[in-house]
């Protein structure tokens, strides 16, 4: 489905609705959309491409914008497959195109195409004349690859973004920003920023400086929607995100064999309530929600991990999001972490090893019930919910 944004520009992307998991990794439920935008000029630009597989509907969305006219250029800001899948059959229908991209986007589109060894390189062509409008661009490495780059038509504020800006959620015909209430947006925005882009968010920062310096009116974003109301409301959005700026609450994740790591984050639960925090957000480590523990991780300021201990260690469906979230890089948190086990113990060392590495601050005591919540344990874990509380009470704000 095509759209037009504004003059000249056109939105020629396509939704995903079938992939299931983004990255493999990531739960998409509501699918996603991969961004490609069209600008219709004395010279034709394509901004990014699609995902292999949707090379066809991609195809199909170009023609109907310009019919049978040739594509002048191909600007390519992001090479993750998502958005370079179809580079290669699009080169071989508009053998004239030109490639734009940057001295890192040819390095890389050596190995994923080496027949493309024409790019056009923006630190020697400087902008790109296209007719009535120019294009500018700016490298933002790591946002979310070292190669990715951003372009913008200064005399009318609009910025092509790649990965920064977007969202997971397919677009279902509603490319607009001012067709969301984003409110309930906000949450697949961070889902996605915290999946994705979150584990660079110094240099998400250090992109937002040079991005302030531009007047942005509209931001046309690799995934999700096209920011034409409110583009200042995501990029305040991703100033706080990439500051570690949490909200005061707290995540419980737990991973249960046999009850007692659930009963646990239970009994923890009610006591952080009857500390006062409110914002309290409960998962089972078992259902395959990393997606969602890790945006609410990001999102809140306190962290309470429960579960057994499994062949002497931490749970291992649990260790597989302490491995992810290691990785994801969230600061400023404040944790406590409640290992059970029976015969051997191994799950509250390897918690409280897991936030350490995380450089998260432990809170105090770790907890190590053996085989059944002991009357010690809760009076144990009436401790812990009240140092949590005033930990994450203190760096509210921070
Ligand atoms: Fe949407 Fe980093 O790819």
């Amino acid at each position: 489905m095509t759209h037009k944004i504004c003059d000249n520009i056109y939105s020629v992307g396509v939704d995903d609705r079938t992939s299931g998991n983004f990255e493999a990794l990531w739960r998409i439920p509501d699918g996603i959309s991969y961004n490609s935008y069209l600008l219709e000029d004395e010279k034709i630009v394509l901004f990014d491409t699609v995902k292999e597989s949707k090379f066809a509907e991609f195809l199909t969305n170009i023609r109907q914008v310009i019919g049978e006219k040739a594509i002048d250029y191909l600007v390519i800001h992001h090479l993750e497959p998502d958005h370079s899948g179809a580079i290669g059959f699009l080169k071989e229908l508009y053998p004239e195109m030109k490639i734009v991209g940057n001295s890192k986007t040819a390095e890389f589109l050596s190995y994923i195409f080496p027949e493309l060894d024409d790019v056009q390189r923006v630190e020697d062509i400087g902008t790109l004349e296209c007719g009535q409008n120019k294009l500018e661009f700016h490298k933002t490495p790591m946002i979310h690859w070292p190669e990715t780059m951003m372009s913008f038509i200064s005399d009318r504020g609009v910025l092509f973004s790649g990965d920064a800006f977007g969202a997971f959620g397919a677009s279902n015909g509603l490319p607009f920003d001012g067709q969301r209430c984003l409110e309930d947006y906000e949450d697949d925005l961070l889902r996605y920023y915290s999946n994705i882009v979150g584990k660079y968010s110094s240099m998400v920062s250090k992109a937002l400086k040079t991005l302030g310096e531009l007047d942005i009116k509209l931001i046309c974003p690799a995934h999700g929607v096209v920011w034409s109301d409110n583009p200042s409301w995501i990029i305040e959005k991703y100033r706080l995100w990439s500051s570690h700026i949490a909200q005061e609450g707290v995540v419980i994740v737990y991973g249960s064999m046999y009850g007692s790591a659930e009963k646990a984050a239970e009994f923890m639960a009610a006591s952080l309530r009857e500390q006062g925090i409110e914002q309290i957000k409960m998962y089972n480590a078992c259902e395959g929600n990393n997606t969602y523990i890790i945006r609410d991780i990001w999102k809140y300021n306190g962290l309470l991990l429960t579960c057994s201990t499994y062949d002497t260690r931490v749970f291992p469906l649990m260790d597989n999001l302490l491995s992810l979230l290691k990785g994801k890089k969230p600061k400023n948190k404040t944790a406590g972490v409640i290992g059970t086990y029976g015969w051997s113990g191994g799950a509250a060392e390897g918690l409280k090893k897991a936030v350490e590495d995380c450089k998260f601050q432990l809170a105090e005591p770790v907890i190590e019930p053996r085989f059944r919540l002991s009357g010690q344990d809760y009076a144990n874990m009436r401790k812990l919910a009240k140092t949590v509380a005033e930990q994450i009470t203190q760096k509210k704000g921070d």
